[in-house]
């Protein structure tokens, strides 16, 4: 089998968590074997990088020092789970990945796009996700369902303006790049993601069969 990369993107609360489980139950089902990992994570060394960036205590961190602790966390996580992973042929679904740093960093921070994928592509050895679902819903829904789940993070405690803007921004991304990134309205029912996503799956195999 060919190894596949898929991420799964969104604002906070998005519901990307509980899609991640069913899609990877539906992969297992087609035979794969299906890695789940996420990010900021998924190495010792990038968990630890993670506790450095969400920290709410770390008021001071400066929006360079947050796109690159990002990108090294990334850097981790792609040389030592996701580049082998693909090697051996396995599924990997990724809980955020360079799209959230476009988007956070490039588009709500307004580090700009282009500026992010460039540390990124030096971060990521060129490796983009093969299909990219992108769970749509606006910003206040997002941020109360994040609230009612744990104490928030340095991220979620950011204003609701920024929350806004991640919520457009990833719109906007994902209008540049329809052949990967695709749009679901996260407002619709945990089944009816998770039918419209298995759609999408099913699509991208027979594509790669033709
Ligand atoms: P999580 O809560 O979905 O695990 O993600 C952690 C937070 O980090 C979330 O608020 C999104 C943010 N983030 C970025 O700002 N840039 C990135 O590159 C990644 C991966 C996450």
């Amino acid at each position: 089998m060919q190894g596949i990369f898929i991420s799964m993107e969104g604002p906070d609360g998005s519901g990307k968590s509980t899609q991640i489980t069913l899609l990877k139950d539906y992969l297992e089902g087609l035979g794969y074997e299906t890695l789940v990992t996420r990010e900021p994570g998924g190495t010792v060394i990038s968990e630890h990088i993670r506790t450095i960036i969400l920290n709410k205590e770390y008021t001071e961190m400066g929006y360079m020092t947050e796109a690159l602790l990002y990108a090294a966390a990334r850097a981790q996580l792609v040389t030592e789970v996701i580049a082998p992973a693909l090697k051996a042929g396995k599924a990997i679904i990724s809980d955020r990945f360079i799209d959230s740093s476009a988007v956070y960093q490039g588009m709500a921070r307004g580090l700009g796009v282009d500026n992010v994928y460039q540390i990124n592509s030096f971060a990521t050895q060129g490796i983009m996700p093969d299909i990219t679902f992108h769970l749509d819903l606006p910003a206040k829904v997002g941020l109360a369902r994040a609230k009612g789940r744990a104490a928030l993070d340095r991220m979620e405690l950011e204003s609701t303006a920024f929350h806004e803007r991640v919520a457009q921004g990833y719109r906007d991304l994902a209008a540049l790049d329809r052949n990967r990134i695709h749009t679901i309205d996260a407002t619709a029912s945990i089944e009816e993601i998770h039918a419209r996503i298995v759609q999408l799956m099913d699509q991208y195999f027979k594509s790669k069969q033709d």
